[in-house]
């Protein structure tokens, strides 16, 4: 097995694991398989799980029951961004189908996809709790409610937004020496990235 955490990594899991009473470190399982998921690309593969469980002292079987049970957990490889759309009554009564249609009309993908410039990943997950808000969907660790259309479009240009920063950070570690050339070098890989994008100022 070639998987594993770094060691402040295992730290963090180690103190994890002791938050809970002797023998019970299963309890530590869904925690650990978040950071796993953070840690490994995003997503669970069976030799990931395979890693927690051997960490855990666990059987493979344990671990897999848990990751397929919950939504928040990929069992494939995800897009950068992940939308994931409440398809419960609440939400879908406000209109969380027209959300996942337009999604495909804009994105082209459907539930379970990926874009295949590997940014972003739409799902349909059950209620997250904030009905009240609906139609509504988790995107990384925030909620973006009360869904239209035009806050699709808004999110998406986000979402090439925070591409676009990562980039420049990556192009411009020593600041604006160069500015201008760099500024087209970097123009010419969003707008073919996102295919639409104008960069900022
Ligand atoms: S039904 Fe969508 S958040 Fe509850």
């Amino acid at each position: 097995m070639s998987l594993s955490f770094s060691d402040d990594m295992l730290k963090e899991v180690q103190r994890i694991v002791e938050s809970y009473p002797q023998g019970k470190q299963k309890s530590a399982l869904i925690p650990v398989l978040h950071i796993a998921q953070q840690e490994f690309g995003g997503w669970l593969s069976t030799e990931t799980m395979d890693y927690v469980a051997t960490l855990l002292g666990l059987k493979p079987i344990e671990v897999y029951e848990v990751a397929t049970f919950y939504s928040m957990f990929n069992l494939k490889p995800v897009g950068k961004y992940m939308f994931e759309i409440c398809q419960t009554g609440p939400c879908m009564l406000n209109g969380s189908d027209e959300i996942v249609a337009y999604i495909y009309e804009k994105l082209g993908i459907k539930p379970g996809e990926t874009t295949t410039d590997g940014m972003f990943t739409l799902k349909t997950v059950e209620c997250l709790g904030a009905c009240g808000y609906a139609p509504m969907m988790q995107q990384g660790k925030h909620y973006r409610e009360h869904l239209t259309k035009e806050k699709i479009d808004t999110i998406v240009d986000e979402c090439w937004g925070m591409l676009y920063k990562i980039i420049k950070n990556k192009i411009f570690p020593l600041g604006d020496r160069g500015y201008m050339g760099r500024k087209l070098l970097l123009e010419k890989l969003t707008l073919k990235a996102s295919g639409s994008m104008s960069v900022p100022p």
